[in-house]
């Protein structure tokens, strides 16, 4: 691949630091954690505990026990929804939602008669956050939100959407896939009750990892039931954290990478993280900018967006675009619908979608140059 510009899907390349811990689990553990007592299964489950404190201090939590690995943001989300909901309840989200949200809940709509009442954002994908005061009602169990979009990159005002949750006594469920590593975060500050992320988009980590963080008080019913290497006498689930949610071997390569990762962002810091992200998408907006016959999507503004933006050329469909890009140019990124039709319908470009350039920590301003030139020319 000439230029990667696709890492709201997921990051590549990796830090160094990944492979190299990857290697040393396959190469020198190899055990399964938590099960066993010999060395090597001890060996494994301190790597487990290390990548859960490090991801506990990524988000401001104190106790990482309360911090479950899932094999994605999805698997995640579907835990914290699905758990969490039954017959009778609202769920209040937002029209930037990504499938993943959307999916399960419509799911739900369907099978267990709950109702989801949808918060219309902006066309850049803005949200009111008093929009949202206005949709509770007595049988609200549930607020979602993005932290920011995954088509248009649009920063949602999460810790106001918090402190109207916590006023209202109802958990705020966060989907931080596009801004985990990316965006600081601090559950306590921002009142979150659960937040859930991939390990493998902005924290730099491997695919088949994701993490949900559930605030103590908050109970959900486990999407998977089976052996935790604990309380093996009994024939019923164990109720405390992580066990209750982490049924079977875990995914112990992934999360030997992403305990690597994690060390590899902290070790950078978040905020210079943001930074270096925030000029580069400034610097992209602007050679945007400069093209005739070339529609942005969403604020337009860096400080106000993450790292993604979306495109179309006039008279053009999405899916040639990319086509060509990559064909002509080696250039990876990706275009249509982005799993989040709801998002397109809310910005106006629902069926035919986007070209959604994404950059990640690796890109520098000559792959952003390279790409507009690119893009110029197919606009000509
Ligand atoms: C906003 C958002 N939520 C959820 C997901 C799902 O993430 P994963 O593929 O890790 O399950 C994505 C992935 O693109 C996303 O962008």
């Amino acid at each position: 691949m000439g230029i990667y510009l696709d890492s709201a899907a997921t990051s590549y390349p990796k830090p160094d630091c990944v492979l190299k811990a990857m290697r040393h689990y396959f190469e020198d553990i190899g055990a399964n954690s938590g099960r066993s007592a010999h060395k090597l299964a001890q060996e494994a489950s301190r790597l487990v505990f290390e990548t859960r404190e490090g991801i506990a201090k990524l988000i401001g939590v104190k106790d990482s026990s309360r911090i479950i690995f899932t094999s994605n943001a999805t698997e995640g989300l579907n835990l914290a929804i699905l758990g969490s909901l039954k017959e009778g309840d609202r769920v209040i989200t937002t029209s930037m939602e990504h499938n993943s949200v959307m999916r399960p809940l419509r799911f739900l709509e369907e099978e267990s008669g709950i109702k989801v009442d949808v918060i219309k954002c902006s066309k850049e994908g803005v949200l009111e956050p008093d929009d949202i005061k206005k949709k509770i009602t007595q049988n609200t169990r549930l607020i979602i939100a993005t932290a920011a979009s995954n088509v248009v990159g649009t920063i949602m005002p999460i810790r106001d959407i918090g402190r109207i949750a916590r006023k209202h006594n109802i958990p705020f469920l966060v989907d931080a896939a596009q801004t985990a590593g990316s965006l600081p975060i601090d559950v306590e500050k921002s009142q979150i009750d659960m937040i859930v992320f991939s390990g493998h988009k902005g924290l730099l980590g491997p695919q088949g990892t994701g993490c949900l963080y559930i605030k103590e008080g908050v109970e959900l019913t486990p999407l998977k039931f089976g052996g935790t290497g604990s309380r093996s006498e009994f024939e019923i689930q164990p109720d405390f954290l992580p066990d209750k949610y982490e049924s079977g071997t875990p995914n112990l390569i992934g999360i030997a990478g992403l305990g690597a990762s994690v060390k590899f962002i902290l070790e950078k810091g978040v905020e210079n993280i943001r930074r270096k992200e925030e000029k580069l998408t400034e610097y992209l907006l602007q050679k945007l900018k400069e093209i005739k016959k070339v529609i942005i999507y969403g604020t337009q503004d860096s400080r106000k967006q993450t790292s993604v933006v979306s495109i179309n050329i006039k008279n053009m469909e999405s899916s040639d675009v990319g086509d060509i890009l990559d064909r002509d140019y080696d250039i990876g990124v990706r275009c249509g619908l982005h799993c989040a039709p709801i998002a397109h319908k809310t910005i106006g470009t629902f069926p035919s979608g986007t070209v959604r350039i994404s950059s990640g920590y690796f890109n520098t301003e000559a792959d952003i140059d390279y790409l507009s030139r690119a893009i110029r020319e197919i606009a000509q």
